[in-house]
């Protein structure tokens, strides 16, 4: 199957008490967004990988890109949104692949066999994404947030985690769909499921491959790369 990464990078760094942007900060020497997007390039279906960057640190983006002196690399601006991010990475994506596949740069820990699983999945179905079942229990709160207004079934609930592998032609469709109806969503295969564009499959995720989000997991992603190199 011939595959386009497209890699949503362009959020700030707010959320991590940082003024740069998120996906640069270094993790063991490398820039968050290189580690998240260096795994795909292994796969020899895998013909570009589309960064969508903050448009303010455009050139820096790139220059680290250049050091995986891969041709199949690029970058792009991105949006105020991570939909919009994504929907621009897919518009600068080329036309002629099976499938995209959407990874967050803020998840550096992806494995090739996440991504091969993920790739399996997506063999008879639209879309396909990691996912991992909850250990909390959940409860869904009333508009102003103050009552509980029911709880959910935890045993039928899981974490979506990327990269998340649609079919190219449903992905082109659901969000020419969502752009039209100003629809958002906050992953990639829900638009899938919105548009009823066929079945979404999940297979297992994986702890390892966490979304850097707050200090403490900037911190957790740094020490698991120190004891990995043994400092
Ligand atoms: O903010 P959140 O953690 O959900 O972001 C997930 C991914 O989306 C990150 O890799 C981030 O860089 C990206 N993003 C983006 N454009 C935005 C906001 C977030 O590419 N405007």
């Amino acid at each position: 199957m011939i595959f386009s990464v497209l890699i949503p990078a362009a959020g700030s760094g707010e959320r991590l008490g940082s003024s740069m942007s998120k996906a640069l900060i270094e993790i063991g020497g490398e820039a968050m967004f290189l580690r998240a997007a260096k795994p795909f390039l292994r796969f020899a279906g895998c013909q570009e990988v589309v960064i969508a960057a903050p448009a303010r640190d455009l050139s820096e983006f790139e220059q680290h890109a250049q050091r995986l002196a891969d041709p199949r690399v690029r970058v792009i601006p991105g949006g105020a949104t991570r939909q919009e991010s994504v929907e621009r990475a897919l518009e600068a994506s080329s036309k002629t692949c099976d499938a995209l596949l959407v990874h967050d740069a803020a998840r550096p820990f992806i494995t090739d066999s996440l991504i091969a699983s993920v790739l399996d999945g997506l063999r008879d179905c639209s879309a396909s994404l990691p996912g991992l079942p909850l250990k909390d229990t959940i409860k869904l709160v009333e508009d102003e947030g103050e009552f509980v207004e029911h709880t959910l079934p935890r045993d039928r609930l899981y974490a979506a985690q990327t990269p998340q592998a649609i079919r190219a032609e449903l992905f082109r469709e659901a969000h020419s769909l969502a752009l039209n109806d100003r629809w958002t969503a906050t992953d990639d295969v829900a638009l899938i499921e919105h548009y009823h564009l066929g079945n979404v499959r999940i297979v297992p995720g994986s702890e390892g491959n966490f979304k850097i989000t707050t200090p403490e997991d900037l911190r957790r992603a740094q020490q698991l790369v120190a004891q990995a190199s043994g400092s």
